[in-house]
């Protein structure tokens, strides 16, 4: 049995009132409608459909899948008419499950039973009981029995609107029933649209037994209409994904103050303080720290490393038992060996630090090589940009470079060298040596402060 899939997200999103197309409004990082993708492969269909048309391009360019089929619905006349759209590019498959760009949340295992039910009758839906009804389509039943027909909201009688078992919109359907069946809606309702849901009274019609699926969770088919929904799906979202890093063995001092967006490996007893962001692909070893306010992007952290707090750590692989902060920051291209210090208001870029290297206050190092054991004095800057182009500094292995040291780059400072404080170094410092660049401190004798002329009065 081949499977289809056709996620709608053409619809303008009104009430987001934004600029950008609402399925793309992120939710933990990434747009809403990758999470919907995302959902939809782990059923590994044999064809993916997505039927875009508000914001054009901007949709298939920001979800850039080669194997997806986009489809252009230019006009949104509705749920069925965007079905329709999609028709001709799941040619061939047996089965079509229809997914919304703008229901993020729903489980991989309600997707699997949802498709498995098409087994036993060829339209089945996934339906939820809910305190609040409001808004959803209406499942209408004879009796308590046989699926009727779907009333929308808007179309529904106040006897209607009673009832509780609403429409999530995701449905299952062998193909050609479901081509033939939506081709036959029209639009005669309270919003000259096209409803997919009518296709349920089609169905009906021909004597279909629609068969219903249920989500465990009912905030798994919360849709995304507003911000304020987009922030409480956010919320739900960010709060499953500390209960699974907890359960992997990741301490979070409050779950409800940790925001991942993206992925993060992390090993046992890693311990994560409040107000943390993790970002992109991270990787955080055995037993590392992280301090409250941090940011990490991007980066590889090593065992046993601690993280103090405010520090942001981008584009950067660290090694174990580091110690790095508080605020410190870490930019692109940053590779520490094991062992290394980064104190507070140190700023490292494109740079490798040797093994115990340290570099503990207020400085700058970019664009060089750090040996191992070297002691970066504080305010020292690699001077790496003439204004043209950049320059590498190199610092041999034991170095040590005095407080308040310029490094004019391109230079080299050679191992176990000596650099006395306060220097501008334009050129290589030779090994084993003290190198300094200082005017001479004079003493001048008999000097006084000016005083303060008494006031005329
Ligand atoms: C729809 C259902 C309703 C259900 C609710 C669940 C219909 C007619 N109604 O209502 O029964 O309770 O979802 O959330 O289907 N879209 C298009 N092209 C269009 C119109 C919509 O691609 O022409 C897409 C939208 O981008 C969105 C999805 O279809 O992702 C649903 O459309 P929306 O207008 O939000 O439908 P609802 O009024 O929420
Ligand atoms: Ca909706």
């Amino acid at each position: 049995m081949k499977l289809g899939v056709a996620i709608l997200a053409a619809g303008q999103g009104t009430r987001m009132r934004s600029a950008l197309p609402k399925v793309l409004h992120p939710l933990a990082g990434r747009p809403m409608l990758a999470h919907v993708i995302e959902k939809a492969r782990t059923l590994a269909p044999d064809c993916l459909a997505v039927v875009h048309g508000h914001g054009g391009e901007q949709v298939c360019a920001a979800v850039p899948d080669p194997d997806i089929r986009w489809v252009l619905q230019a006009e949104q006349l509705g749920t069925a008419h965007a079905l329709v759209q999609a028709m001709p590019a799941l040619d061939g498959v047996d089965r079509v499950l229809v997914l919304y760009g703008d229901v993020p949340l729903i489980a991989e295992e309600t997707l699997a039973t949802l498709v498995g039910a098409v087994d036993a009758s060829p339209l089945a839906l996934l339906t939820v009981r809910l305190d609040d009804p409001t808004g959803y389509g209406r499942i209408l039943r004879e009796g308590a029995g046989r699926i009727l027909r779907i009333v929308e909201h808007r179309d529904a009688t106040p006897a209607e609107r009673e009832i509780r078992e609403i429409n999530t919109g995701v449905l299952v359907a062998d193909r050609p029933r479901l081509a033939a069946w939506v081709s036959r809606v029209g639009n005669a309702n309270a919003q000259r649209e096209y409803y997919l849901t009518d296709v349920v009274e089609l169905a009906a019609a021909d004597g279909v037994n629609v068969r219903t699926v249920h989500p465990r969770d009912p905030a798994e088919v919360e849709g995304v209409n507003d911000r304020v929904q987009l922030a409480r799906l956010e919320r739900l979202l960010q709060r499953s994904q500390a209960d699974a890093l907890m359960r992997t063995g990741v301490t979070l001092s409050d779950p409800a103050r940790f925001d991942l967006r993206g992925r993060l490996a992390a090993g046992r007893d890693v311990s994560i303080d409040i107000d943390v962001i993790i970002e992109g692909d991270v990787e955080l070893g055995e037993g590392v720290t992280l301090g409250a306010h941090s940011i990490v992007r991007n980066s590889r952290i090593g065992a046993g490393t601690c993280v103090l707090e405010s520090s942001v750590i981008e584009d950067s692989t660290v090694g174990t038992a580091c110690r790095i902060g508080p605020f410190a920051r870490l930019r692109p291209g940053t590779r520490l060996a094991d062992g290394v210090h980064i104190g507070n208001f140190v700023e490292v870029k494109n740079s490798a630090i040797g093994q115990e290297s340290k570099i503990n206050h207020l400085s700058y190092v970019g664009d060089a090589s750090v040996g191992v054991a070297v002691n970066i004095g504080a305010g020292t800057i690699t001077c790496n940009y003439d204004g043209a182009n950049k320059h590498r500094t190199v610092i041999g292995d034991k170095a040590f470079i005095g407080s308040d040291t310029q490094l004019v780059a391109p230079v080299t400072v050679g191992a176990e060298a000596t650099i006395g404080a306060g220097s501008t170094i334009t050129r290589n410092a030779p090994p084993d040596k003290l190198s300094l660049s200082r005017a001479p401190q004079t003493t001048i004798d008999g000097w006084r402060r000016p005083k303060k002329r008494p006031k005329p009065d």
